[in-house]
């Protein structure tokens, strides 16, 4: 049988439905192309998880599901990855549709973080800790020829903030097999985050060399022939001098 998947668009769960009969619906956390995603707290032992759903069409055969959640547990050890519980599935008009569990991150969106500094940005001091702590979670991932493949703002959560970040990393893409351009790829969207998180092209000309040296006017070429990796970067912040 080779069934077309639902065409569902949305969920639209709310506070105490329940996903099969092992998840209570807590409030969502976010939705986007692929699905929704909640936070749910199980029944019975009360913890507290974050399911994503995903949308039948965006997930055929399970296929996206199972990017991530083998990705994720592959990358288990890397302290800057959420963890993968397990899989599951409930029933949705009439569908059945296939959700992931995560451990719940506690913490604020990097995106929400950033537009509440003063003038929407962070100093260039404080956003190379930002950019370090960013460098050296990933570094991990990079070390095991992995990559994220989708790094921007809305993917990072600041569990803590004092003299450097502790960050989490969410929502990974997949480019295909793990090869030195997706590397490459995810130190250039580093950098690109780092760049918007000091004001972007409105404050750059004003920004110190030390902040050029590291952004080099977004020119691909010019960075992928200094920083081929996270751990690269990650150490020419950590012996550089502002001068
Ligand atoms: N494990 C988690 N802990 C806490 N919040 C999460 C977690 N996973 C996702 N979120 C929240 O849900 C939003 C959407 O999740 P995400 O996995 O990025 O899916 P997508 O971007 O495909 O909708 C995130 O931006 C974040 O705010
Ligand atoms: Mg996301």
């Amino acid at each position: 049988m080779n069934k077309k998947p639902p065409r569902i668009s949305s969920f639209d769960l709310r506070a105490g439905d329940h996903l099969s009969d092992k998840y209570e619906v807590v409030s969502r956390l976010g939705s986007g192309w692929e699905g929704e995603v909640y936070l749910v707290r199980e029944t019975g032992t009360r913890i507290e998880r974050t399911v994503k759903i995903f949308f039948p069409r965006r997930n055929p055969g399970n296929r996206a599901l199972r990017f991530y959640a083998r990705k994720l547990h592959k990358l288990r050890h890397c302290p800057v990855v959420i963890q993968y519980h397990t899989r599951d599935s409930f029933e949705f008009k009439g569908a059945k549709v296939s959700f992931l569990v995560s451990e719940y991150v506690e913490g604020e969106l990097l995106s929400d973080f950033l537009k509440r500094q003063p003038g929407r940005r962070l100093s260039a001091f404080q956003a190379v800790h930002l950019l370090h702590a960013l460098a050296t979670g990933i570094e991990a991932i990079h070390n095991v020829g992995e990559y994220h493949g989708d790094l921007h703002t809305d993917n990072v959560i600041v569990l803590r903030h004092g003299l450097g970040f502790e960050l989490k990393l969410l929502d990974m893409y997949s480019w295909g097999a793990p090869n030195a351009e997706n590397i490459q790829h995810d130190v250039f969207d580093l950098i690109r985050l780092f760049y918007d998180a000091i004001g972007g092209p409105r404050w750059y000309a004003r920004q110190p060399q030390e902040v050029k040296d590291i952004c080099k006017g977004l020119k691909r070429s010019l960075i992928a022939r200094e920083f081929r990796s996270a751990g690269q970067l990650s150490q020419h912040l950590e012996i550089m001098e502002w001068r």
